[in-house]
């Protein structure tokens, strides 16, 4: 009877039946009725997924498994097995709803070989499974707008669709993971698992039979930051980490892409997948682990693994192989033994009084610059400055380092699973006698006596500001503690979470005579340039690190509360894309910024002079492009703090060493909390030609006046040639670019000398893009997410864009018209005067 249903369901039914029988017998569901035999399949209504039995390709046996993969795609890629260890040796299954209501998988003799296995509530012929569009199998109740009873999102295999979660829970017990296949040819169980961790700091590991092959190191709000490169793949990606802080953590993943997917594959690795039309493949976007180092412990105790160097693992200073023969025979196993004791350690034989005493004999820290930090880390709740103290005052801590995301993380015993990065990373502190530190002391290390002489300077900086701010509250030019309050205030209203607060305490000062020697006394010579609110000057630190301080001009009154905005602003910010603040100073009269050093200084000094334009190619620009792209995505994306940068323009675009673009110049960065969406100011500031016309006019300004500037951006690294110069027949580059875009020459608008014919497409795509952002309508522009995704995939349907807005035409004429545009005048002339940035 059951098989005659069937059978008539697949060939009859729909012919035959009346309507309402159809919507209950659905190409995507099982019910009671309505089981499926081996030759059947669900599709989903999308048809992207399909469901039913299955033998993996290349397979030597002939077993049947359950479950789902991709349709319509020539190599099966299967995202979820429902009987993984126990499948079935001939093609006699079936996949029904049981009388218990669950669904299930029996073989040719009704034996039980799979079960949903849950409490059903209701009556079996009420319950119903259904293959969702996001690939997720539902059991759910029929009658009452399905609450759903059971579904495979929550019971992971080895992919990771998107919409789908992992995520660790204590108190349920739950604990969504992904377990690997044993290999390509086989789906039962295989021995890899990655899952999440939350205590003390949420992280994910991949396990081999529970023992530890690969972390990600600790979350800190925003990355992984045992991932150097993770932060642009999360921006992409709609990854996030949701944390309780009660052990709940959940990583989400909410790309929109159906034909993209995370996989933990035999081998232990996690590839990131996505489907490429133009190859007919799977595009591995991404692997975790991806060096050699990333295997976690590679060096062993105390070892730190160099992806680039020969050998890869060393010692940390202080500490030596534990057996040499086996290190030198590439054995990195043991790791290493620290080679002189620490003074703690020598004093607690002694008295078990123990403690660190003081005097010139200490303990002291070596600085790790740029690493993975070790595992299994401590949490402290002491801020920026008291940190090392912290450490230094337990015999048992190894080493500390502090991240703002995280705050001040501690480590007793050894040091396991290090990793010296090339790009970003954390700067790890380890305990060291004072014998060592003194021994090395001609390299770059930091010991005690200015580790606890930083921390001074800096406690007595912010207590003499806080004094004299508390002095003279009356003095309207000293506001700037005041607005530093208000403005950290401001950000972290609507925000529960203490340890996220931006204290002044935590922002690193430093002393103004620090800087004026690194400058050598702002000389000339090191000017790099001038900024909107004073000039910008290269300097060295003593240990050689290069910066770059901006001193602001005494003169501009209102640089004050541009100063504490960047500062408050970027000392929350840490992004590969944009510029890291390294910290500030206040001095009297004397207010500095201090960034990292930008060997390649600012996009403008490429892009507009044509001695170096040909340095930037075709493929470099459209590096620069995305990597903009990815800097404001994080910058309007964040949950907690939306930013709108407002003055974005191609002068505050630096170059790294590699062409990699970072965003500068936050000094007219505008937060706004999670409700708010647009702002109108007064006060109009931005640069001509880069300003959207509502943000000019009106003084309106959204994520999509932002928008409007990185289309002009946009256009201008494609074209070289500056918004605000008149092209031929007097146009500016927006009207050119829309002229050719309606004579359909748009890719003629690309500078000749990255011009080629097999860039062509992709340049007019991303002349579309820029035309698409400069719209003169705010809300027909894409938001930046769109934007990459226009960007970089290979998508052709994007929309046709309306006329964009000639704002820089507009504006001379109306020039002197009203009192805002010749506010808007006298900053223009400041910004236009900006050299070559930093
Ligand atoms: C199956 O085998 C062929 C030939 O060896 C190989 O090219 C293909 O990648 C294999 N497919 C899978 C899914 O392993
Ligand atoms: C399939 O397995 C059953 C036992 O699980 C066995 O009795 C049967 O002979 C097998 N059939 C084939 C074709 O191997
Ligand atoms: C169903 O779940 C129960 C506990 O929840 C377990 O004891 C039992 O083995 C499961 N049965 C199957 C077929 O998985
Ligand atoms: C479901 O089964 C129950 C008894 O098993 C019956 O009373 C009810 O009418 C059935 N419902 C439907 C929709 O067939
Ligand atoms: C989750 O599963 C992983 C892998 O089996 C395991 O190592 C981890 O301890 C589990 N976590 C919890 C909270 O049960
Ligand atoms: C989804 O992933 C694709 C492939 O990387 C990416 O291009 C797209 O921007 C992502 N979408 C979202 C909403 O993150
Ligand atoms: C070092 O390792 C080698 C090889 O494993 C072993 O033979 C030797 O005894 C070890 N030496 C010490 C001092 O442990
Ligand atoms: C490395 O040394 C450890 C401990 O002595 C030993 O167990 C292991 O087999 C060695 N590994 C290799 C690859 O020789
Ligand atoms: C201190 O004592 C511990 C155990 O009593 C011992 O392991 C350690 O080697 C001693 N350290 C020194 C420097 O003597
Ligand atoms: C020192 O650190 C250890 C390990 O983190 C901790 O258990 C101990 O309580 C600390 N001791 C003091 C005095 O804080």
């Amino acid at each position: 009877m059951v098989v005659l249903l069937s059978k008539r369901r697949r060939f009859v039914l729909l012919v035959l039946a009346a309507f309402s029988l159809r919507l209950c017998f659905g190409e995507d569901r099982i019910t009671f009725s309505t089981p499926i035999k081996d030759s059947e399949t669900l599709l989903c209504k999308s048809g992207i997924f399909r469901f039913g039995f299955f033998t993996p390709v290349n397979s030597t046996t002939r077993l049947r498994y359950v479950g789902i993969w991709y349709d319509k795609i020539p190599i099966q890629t299967v995202v979820w097995v429902a009987n993984k260890d126990t499948p079935i040796n001939d093609t006699s299954g079936v996949i029904s709803i049981s009388d218990d209501g669950n669904l299930v998988v029996t073989d040719g003799r009704n034996r039980l070989v799979w079960s949903t296995n849950v409490t059903v509530p209701v009556a079996p012929n009420d319950t119903c499974a259904q293959l969702m569009d996001t690939g997720n199998l539902r059991l759910q109740d029929n009658r009452n707008k399905g609450e759903i009873l059971w579904e495979s999102f929550k019971h992971p295999y080895n992919s990771m669709l998107p919409r789908m979660n992992l995520r660790t829970d204590p108190r349920t017990g739950e604990n969504l993971t992904l377990t690997s296949w044993r290999s390509y040819v086989d789906p039962s169980t295989g021995s890899y698992t990655v899952g999440l961790v939350s205590f003390p700091f949420p992280e994910l590991l991949v396990w081999k039979n529970n023992v530890p092959k690969w972390r990600s190191g600790p979350w800190n709000g925003q990355v992984f930051i045992g991932l150097p490169e993770m932060d642009t793949l999360l921006n992409i990606d709609g990854f996030n980490l949701l944390n309780d802080n009660q052990g709940t953590v959940t990583l989400t993943y909410a790309n929109d892409s159906f034909m993209y997917h995370f996989n933990l594959d035999p081998d232990g690795v996690i590839y990131q997948r996505d489907w490429s039309t133009s190859m007919n493949a799977w595009r591995i976007g991404a692997r975790f682990p991806s060096t050699f180092c990333d295997a976690y412990s590679r060096c062993g105790p105390y070892g730190s693994c160099h992806t680039r160097g020969d050998p890869p693992c060393k010692c940390v200073k202080g500490f030596v192989p534990r057996n040499n023969t086996e290190w030198n025979a590439r054995n990195w196993t043991n790791g290493c033994v620290r080679r002189a004791p620490l003074r703690c350690e020598r004093q607690s034989n002694v008295s078990s009084n123990g403690g660190g005493g003081r005097g010139g004999k200490g303990d002291g820290f070596l600085k790790l610059q740029k690493m993975k930090v070790p595992v299994n880390a401590e949490r402290s709740l002491a801020n920026e400055q008291a940190c090392p103290k912290v450490c230094l005052d337990n015999c048992s801590c190894t080493a500390y380092a502090y991240d703002r995301g995280i705050g001040c993380m501690l480590w007793s015993g050894s040091l396991v699973d290090m990793q010296s990065f090339l790009g970003s990373g954390t700067d790890l502190y380890v305990r060291l006698a004072h014998s060592e530190l003194k021994s090395h002391s001609k390299r770059a290390i930091i010991i005690t006596a200015p580790v606890v002489g930083v921390a001074f300077v800096a406690a007595v900086c912010v207590l003499l500001a806080c004094q004299k701010f508390k002095r003279r509250p009356e003095l309207e030019k000293d506001r700037s503690a005041e607005l530093l309050f208000k403005r950290m205030e401001a950000l972290t209203s609507g925000n529960e979470s203490a340890s996220n607060q931006v204290k002044l305490k935590e922002l690193p000062l430093f002393d103004f005579q620090v800087l004026a020697a690194s400058t050598d006394n702002f000389s000339l010579r090191n000017k790099l340039g001038q900024g909107g609110f004073g000039p910008v000057y290269k300097g060295k630190l003593q240990e050689g690190q290069e910066i770059a301080v901006k001193r602001l001009s005494r003169s501009s009154g209102q640089g004050l509360e541009e100063l504490m905005n960047e500062v408050v602003v970027i000392s929350k910010l840490q992004h590969r894309n944009l510029v890291k603040l390294l910290g500030c100073c206040i001095e009297g009269e004397e207010r500095l910024l201090v960034y990292e050093y930008m060997p390649k200084k600012s996009l403008d000094a490429y892009l507009f002079d044509p001695s170096k334009q040909k340095i930037l190619d075709w493929k470099t620009r459209f590096n620069i492009m995305e990597g903009i792209c990815r800097g404001l995505l994080y910058l309007h994306r964040d949950s907690r703090l939306k930013i709108i940068h407002r003055d974005l323009k191609a002068s505050n675009i630096l170059l790294d060493e590699n062409l990699n673009p970072k965003i500068s110049d936050f000094g007219l960065a505008r937060v706004f909390r999670a409700n708010e969406d647009e702002a109108n100011t007064r006060r109009v500031v931005g640069t001509y030609g880069y300003m959207s016309p509502e943000y000019a006019m009106e003084g309106l300004f959204s994520k999509k006046s932002d928008v409007f500037s990185l289309g002009v951006i946009l256009l201008e690294i494609i074209s070289g040639r500056r918004n605000s110069h008149k092209e031929e027949n007097n146009l500016n580059l927006l009207a050119y670019a829309w002229k050719l875009w309606n004579e359909g020459e748009a890719a003629s608008l690309a500078d000749p000398i990255v011009f080629g014919e097999c860039f062509a497409k992709e340049i007019t795509k991303c002349v579309q893009t820029g035309l698409l952002c400069v719209q003169e309508v705010a809300s027909d522009r894409p938001n930046v997410s769109t934007v990459i995704g226009m960007l970089t995939t290979e998508n052709t349907n994007l929309p046709e864009p309306k006329q964009p807005a000639f704002i820089a035409k507009r504006g001379v004429s109306d020039a002197e018209s009203s009192d805002q545009s010749s506010q808007k005048a006298s900053v223009n002339d400041v910004s236009l005067t900006a050299v070559t940035g930093r």
